[in-house]
């Protein structure tokens, strides 16, 4: 039971979006890329990087409040090193999402600065928000346009079909002019973002998802694992196995004492997802292997 996890991605139309991204550079003056803090390095778009070229960039560690604080502490810090402010934030209780106007503005003061000498008093700094399905975009902009709708001006790029959202009187967002998918070709990708909801599970083994699930967590959250469902193993653990004692601890028992591991694993999921294991974070910094060294 231990080969990874086959999902079918369905990466739609990139190109399409990649042209619309591009289009849209001109207009606006950062990118706040939105990730989410379990798997922040399965949760990006793997083409960001390229397509914003040296746009600014701001990232959003979002749901915050699910992932290991000390785990988003090192993000924050390994970002820091790449010349990227990142910030936490949780869109759900709004906690983190005041820091981002002045972490903004921060970044961009040169621009706000020269905006300002130029006199183009008014001449809001336009931040343009990206991110993959599912990371908490539309939270993060109905958090920060406290579900203002959406202005229609005549200039270009806005009446496109895009959406601008006033801030205050220096700040306008942009949702992002399509759809970014993540590394989808990637299995550890697809499964890092199957265990947080992200991937439906329609499309994935969910048995065999709980299975990594349980793998990931008894190695790196055993403490959790066994607070959770009252539970003991040693760290020569079968994660099958575990499943299946997880399964017997919660009477989810068949015919004949047999344990229904199935409803075992979707019971597993759920509580992981609902957050109540914890604060867990999945992707840690030192996840990051080669192939994502290029932020
Ligand atoms: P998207 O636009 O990027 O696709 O994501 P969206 O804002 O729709 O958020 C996806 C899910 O993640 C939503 O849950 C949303 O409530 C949840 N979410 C967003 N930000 C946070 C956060 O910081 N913390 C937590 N814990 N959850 C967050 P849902 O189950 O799809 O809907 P609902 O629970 O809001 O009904």
């Amino acid at each position: 039971m231990d080969e990874t996890t086959n999902i079918n991605w369905f990466p739609g139309h990139m190109t399409r979006t990649n042209r619309k991204i591009k289009e849209i550079l001109p207009l606006i003056d950062a990118v706040a890329e939105i990730v989410d803090a379990r798997v922040p390095v399965s949760s990006r778009n793997p083409q960001l990087s390229e397509l914003i070229a040296d746009k600014p960039r701001i990232v959003l560690l979002n749901k915050s409040d699910m992932a290991d604080e000390a785990c988003t502490r090192d993000w924050i810090e390994f970002y820091k090193t790449q010349g990227i402010k990142a910030i936490a934030v949780d869109c759900k209780s709004g906690k983190g999402v005041g820091n981002f106007i002045n972490g903004t503005k921060e970044l961009l003061s040169d621009r706000l600065e020269h905006y300002r000498a130029k006199g183009m008093v008014g001449k809001p700094l336009r931040i343009m928000v990206v991110g993959i399905p599912n990371v908490g975009k539309s939270s993060f902009i109905n958090r920060m346009s406290k579900g203002s709708k959406a202005k229609v001006e005549d200039r270009p790029g806005v009446t496109r079909g895009n959406q601008w959202f006033k801030i205050d009187n220096e700040l306008e967002l942009l949702d992002t002019p399509g759809v970014l998918w993540p590394k989808f070709e990637d299995h550890i990708v697809g499964e890092h973002l199957a265990f947080t909801g992200a991937v439906k599970d329609a499309v994935v083994d969910i048995e065999h998802l709980a299975v990594r699930l349980v793998s990931f967590l008894g190695k790196n959250y055993p403490e959790k694992l066994k607070q959770r469902y009252k539970i003991s193993f040693d760290e020569q653990f079968d994660s099958y196995e575990l499943l299946c004692i997880i399964g017997k601890k919660r009477g989810m028992l068949m015919r004949g004492g047999v344990v229904d591991s199935e409803r075992a694993a979707i019971m597993l999921l759920d509580e992981f997802r609902d957050g109540l294991l914890g604060r867990i974070t999945v992707e840690s910094v030192s996840f990051m292997g080669e192939d994502n060294a290029e932020f």
